[in-house]
């Protein structure tokens, strides 16, 4: 059965194997399973927007990067006028690769094969010894690179092998409002590393998708003196308020916890909280505040001030901080499906993606990402080698999470073991996202798929898992 038809016609939906049935239960073998992962290869990534760039890393005409994913390499390119265009990486006599990893082309690719050459737009110019082809093989237009579909957001290019996917903005909403809020567009690398896990590229996923794990897992950002309940809730991931901690001590003690998190996040988790911010946060540690639960926030507040002051005196710049205050929009852990991260704190992030390389093996890049003033961001590194999870080289908190990931791929093989047992709110993104992967793969109708995309792309944290049967797709 064709695409098409399985997706105007609900009675040809595809089988999933293994698929979600009861939410707060997934089945092991999803993240194993072949014919699972074949299935998603053919049904889920062509359909997908995938961050394939940085932009910084194409500033000038004719550099490229190519962007591999599921045995799918795309060349994106600054092209002639100065915007973006993506290929398909084949020449087009025999098919072999017209540009690799990522460099500079200015004057258009050229085939390492037989020498054809094809301009920044893609257009064939040059092929040796036409009159050896029968006329039928060098139509114009057949010679020219295959384009793909690709759209700019946030300092990045995405592409899309679907041309009737939803469009870029509204496939990342309400992750792209949010994240311009936090100035994506503003952030360049800082730092660039990659992991090569041997897992699952959603199991990979999921521990990032809850912050249940975060009490035990990374021990250091709990604050201090917490207990019980408490302890949990400021386990919740990415309230960099200091409000967190009110409740839990004096106005001193909540700074100096605040401060502690801060420092653990800079230290800790590459980018989440960059140096400068840090000092400045720290600079104000003895500022006069009031003496009630209302502390933290106040101290949070002055940090802000103190950032956007900074800014103005050296260029770099800041998010509006009244308008996320306005806006309450959340710092912390941001999710894009299927496989893109955003963690602003302040005016830095994080940045994961996530890409599988079979069944049981992930590719899984970190970048660091910070603002800088105009002309002073530095060279862009390499790409990266990857390295192993236990690599020493890894900053303390994905090294926690990396430590994880193998035992719990090796754990899901053992006899007995045949379900996940999810916890209903603060693992509910979990379970929304495999669901909607069994969505796309049961071939269900595209805009329940764009409606279920948009629900499942937004903040971490307690998500309802039994109030939106809208994502029970498979
Ligand atoms: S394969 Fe490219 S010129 Fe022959
Ligand atoms: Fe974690």
């Amino acid at each position: 059965m064709t695409e098409a038809h399985a997706q105007d016609n609900p009675e040809a939906r595809r089988e999933v194997p293994f698929k979600v049935v009861e939410r707060d239960r997934i089945d092991a073998r999803r993240y194993y399973d072949q014919g699972f992962y074949d299935r998603e290869v053919e049904h889920l990534w062509p359909h997908v927007w995938q961050m394939a760039c940085r932009l910084e890393e194409i500033p000038e005409r004719g550099d490229f990067v190519e962007y591999t994913n599921v045995g799918k390499s795309v060349i994106v390119v600054r092209n002639g006028d100065g915007g973006v265009s993506a290929f398909h990486n084949a020449c087009r006599h025999r098919g072999v690769q017209v540009a690799q990893d990522r460099g500079n082309v200015r004057n258009g690719f050229v085939c390492p094969f037989h020498g054809w050459c094809y301009d920044l737009d893609g257009v064939n110019t040059f092929v040796y010894s036409p009159d050896h082809f029968r006329d039928a093989n060098l139509d114009p237009v057949e010679l020219n690179l295959k384009p793909c579909r690709v759209d700019t957001w946030g300092g990045c290019a995405f592409i899309n092998h679907d041309d009737d996917a939803p469009p870029l903005r509204e496939s990342l909403e309400p992750f792209a409002t949010a994240m311009d809020a936090f100035n994506a567009h503003e952030m360049r690398i800082e730092w660039a590393e990659s992991c090569l896990l041997p897992v699952n590229w959603r199991l990979a996923l999921g521990a990032f998708l809850e912050g249940y794990h975060v009490l035990t897992t990374h021990p250091e950002l709990i604050p201090a003196g917490t207990r019980g309940k408490e302890k949990y809730e400021a386990s919740r991931p990415g309230v960099a308020h200091a409000s967190r901690y009110s409740g839990t001590a004096d106005a001193r003690s909540q700074v100096d916890n605040y401060l502690l998190y801060l420092r653990n996040l800079n230290e800790g988790n590459k980018g989440m909280v960059d140096r400068r911010e840090l000092a400045i946060a720290e600079s104000l540690r003895d500022v006069e505040l009031p003496s009630d639960e209302t502390a933290g926030r106040d101290f949070t507040h002055k940090v802000y001030e103190a950032l956007t002051e900074w800014s103005a005196e050296t260029g770099v710049p800041m998010p509006d901080f009244n308008h996320i205050i306005e806006n309450n929009i959340p710092a912390g852990t941001w999710y894009a499906f299927p496989n893109y991260f955003l963690q602003p704190i302040f005016g830095s992030a994080p940045q994961y993606r996530v890409r599988p390389l079979g069944p049981e093996l992930t590719l899984f890049d970190v970048w660091a990402l910070t603002p800088y003033a105009p002309g002073e961001a530095p060279p862009v590194p390499p790409t990266p080698t990857p390295m192993a999870p236990d690599d020493e080289r890894w900053p303390l908190i994905p090294s926690q999470d990396f430590a994880n990931l193998p035992k719990q791929q090796l754990g899901l093989h053992a006899a007995g073991f045949e379900y996940m047992r999810l916890a209903e709110g603060v693992e509910g993104m979990v379970s929304n996202v495999e669901r909607l992967v069994d969505g796309y793969l049961a071939g269900a109708d595209k805009e329940q798929l764009a409606r279920a995309v948009q629900h499942v792309t937004g903040r971490i944290g307690h998500v309802d898992m039994h109030t939106n049967e809208f994502l029970d797709l498979g």
